[in-house]
């Protein structure tokens, strides 16, 4: 159930809010077969349910970067005042450690009959692979200490997962910080290469083999450990930003993630730079093709996305921007209204000065470089300037087709 009808009438008519690959077959799928439904009438939904999912948004709050839990609270009063007979409520979204608490107490608030028992069920998919994440995920951990929940959420995820899938079952604010924790391991794991890249650069090391050769110790794992232009979406920055607000509020510090945060803001600007830089740092005039706009591919997504730092930064500065990105356009336009929007790849890197990658979908990874080339300016040295903040192509490649590559750590 949501609140928002428009969402609801879309949803009941085979329209996916967002996109992500593959979930529209699998929603209509259901839909069409009776076994999923949509609806705005609260009350009737939880009436009916054994297990209620509490799956709003958190988003980051502004002033202190701790999370918004206003939604969460608002949905358990709905919920609080529905439900008949015992209940399980799961907080999916991700919440900061002594949500699960406060929602029980404002339920008992709310309604002090309800018979129900709390869990906090973390949810560890990846936008753009969002199904085969949660089909096939290396763990399942769950948050909750009342016996007859757990036996009745084992029993709702027995039919999806493997034998083998881990499900680890903690109390509560276990939970809720193993979500966290993950999330800020994953966001500094990446900052980590980040900054190991741009010292690969000072040295002339390649920051792809340091990359492999620490990712075999198998203590380390090779798992997002790619360099670009730091991360974005809509959970890294929000949840870095809100695990260190929990930190602090508790008299502690994690002051590595206080570093990880400023650290990504800092890569984002590094990328500002190494345009700048490659461009003799006379940006004014010039015109820049970006190809990529979302946080990362196979996603509409552009929350925090890297190209909300450098791109404005860069028309501050007084360059024309041409982008095109294969699903974000749409969200992009309503926030960055200055750039010119292209129809693909090649219209957005003609009569340009500098091409500029910033996600890196498919679709890019094997451009007709020369019918690239051919629309674009040359500097005066006769190169064409090609800044991959995917590391997306190889360098020597590019300079023998007669590009200045510009890579993160190579
Ligand atoms: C992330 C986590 O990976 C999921 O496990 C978690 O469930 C999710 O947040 C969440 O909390 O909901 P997501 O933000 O969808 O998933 O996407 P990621 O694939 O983790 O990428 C996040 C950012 O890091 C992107 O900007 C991506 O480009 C960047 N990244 C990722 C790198 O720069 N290098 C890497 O090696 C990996």
């Amino acid at each position: 159930m949501d609140l928002d009808q428009g969402k609801i009438d879309g949803l009941n008519n085979g329209k996916i809010p967002i996109y992500e690959p593959g979930l529209d077959q699998l929603v209509i799928r259901n839909h069409q077969a009776g076994r999923l439904h949509f609806t705005t009438d609260t009350a009737a939904a939880v009436k009916q349910s054994d297990v209620v999912f509490i799956a709003v948004g958190t988003p980051e709050r502004r002033g202190d970067g701790a999370a918004d839990l206003s939604y969460v609270f608002d949905a358990a009063k709905t919920v609080a005042r529905n439900m008949d007979g015992f209940t399980v409520v799961v907080t999916k979204s991700t919440v900061p450690v002594g949500t699960g608490a406060r929602v029980a107490e404002i339920i008992r608030q709310e309604n002090p009959d309800a018979d129900f028992a709390m869990a906090s069920n973390p949810e560890f998919l990846r936008e753009g692979s969002a199904i085969e994440d949660f089909m096939r995920p290396d763990r399942v951990v769950i948050g909750c200490e009342n016996e007859k929940a757990r036996a009745i959420l084992k029993e709702l995820y027995r039919p999806l997962y493997l034998i083998e899938t881990p499900i680890l079952f903690t109390n509560i604010p276990t939970a809720e910080l193993t979500k966290y924790a993950a999330n800020a391991f994953l966001a500094t794991k990446i900052m980590f290469i980040n900054q190991i890249a741009n010292l690969c650069e000072a040295v002339g090391a390649d920051v792809h083999h340091v990359s492999k050769g620490m990712g075999l110790d198998r203590r380390i794992g090779g798992k997002f450990l790619h360099p670009g232009p730091g991360y974005g979406g809509s959970c890294f920055p929000k949840d870095t930003a809100a695990l260190a607000s929990t930190a602090r509020e508790h008299g502690e510090s994690i002051s590595i993630v206080e570093n990880v945060i400023e650290a990504n803001r800092w890569q984002k600007q590094r990328m500002t730079t190494k345009v700048r830089t490659a461009l003799d740092n006379q940006v004014r005039g010039v015109t820049i093709g970006v190809l990529g706009l979302t946080f990362k591919p196979n996603t509409d997504d552009m929350r925090d996305s890297a190209a909300l730092t450098i791109l404005p930064a860069l028309i501050a500065d007084g360059a024309t921007v041409r982008a095109y990105d294969p699903e974000g356009m749409e969200e992009a336009k309503e926030k960055m209204p200055d750039l010119v929007y292209c129809q693909d790849a090649y219209e957005a890197c003609q009569g340009v000065d500098v091409v500029i990658i910033l996600t890196e979908w498919n679709q890019f990874r094997n451009l007709d470089l020369k019918r690239i080339q051919a629309g674009m300016k040359a500097r005066p040295d006769g190169r064409y300037l090609f800044c991959d903040f995917r590391n997306i192509y190889e360098p020597p490649t590019m300079v023998a087709a007669g590009f200045h590559y510009v890579g993160v750590g190579r």
